[in-house]
């Protein structure tokens, strides 16, 4: 008796689970926010909301409309454990002050470039110990990698180096640096 209930109430959780997209966050977009703000103020990632909000916002993020509710995350892939870029931080340096390494560090940011050169001011980074990355979407479109106009980079073009030092070996592995 008890089993059959516990299969009919298990069918329509199974059923929800199945589908990814089931937005368990979501947010009311006020006067003037901005991506990042929203991202920071509430512990979602900057590529987490641009993946998620793929053809809702822009990517300048120039069209927030106040009064329009957008999700923040998806259930099984909502990073809320996130990191706001400060000046002069590093990948290696924020990775190690998050206790994560760098390989996690850009599986659950994929818009980070492979040299980490395009960090800026304020972009809001999922620093989890597990993956937690919404999939990219299926339009092929890189979100959230280029710096937004309005944003200083950490790593300034005069203060970048073309950099093929020895110790960043451990980002050897990651499968996607041969595509960049
Ligand atoms: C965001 O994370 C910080 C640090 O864990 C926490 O103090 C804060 O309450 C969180 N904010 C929200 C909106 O979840
Ligand atoms: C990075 O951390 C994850 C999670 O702790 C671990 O599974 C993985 O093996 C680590 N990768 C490297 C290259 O150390």
């Amino acid at each position: 008796m008890f089993s059959i209930f516990a299969a009919f109430v298990a069918i329509p959780v199974l059923a929800q689970s199945v589908f990814a997209g089931d937005c368990v966050r979501s947010y009311t977009i006020k006067e003037g926010d901005i991506c990042d703000g929203i991202s920071g103020a509430n512990n979602v990632s900057t590529y987490q909301l641009a993946v998620i909000n793929n053809g809702v916002i822009n990517s300048a993020c120039s069209d927030l409309t106040p009064g329009k509710s957008i999700c923040l995350g998806y259930e099984g892939e909502d990073c809320s454990t996130t990191y706001v870029v400060k000046a002069d931080d590093t990948c290696d340096g924020l990775s190690s002050v998050a206790g994560i390494n760098s390989t996690m560090l850009f599986l659950n940011n994929p818009q980070i470039d492979a040299e980490c050169g395009n960090l800026y001011i304020g972009e809001v980074l999922c620093v989890s110990k597990t993956v937690q990355v919404p999939p990219a979407p299926v339009n092929g479109l890189k979100p959230a990698v280029t710096i937004p106009a309005t944003a200083t980079p950490v790593i300034t073009s005069s203060a970048a180096q073309p950099s093929a030092s020895a110790d960043d070996s451990d980002d050897d592995d990651l499968p996607w640096c041969d595509e960049l």
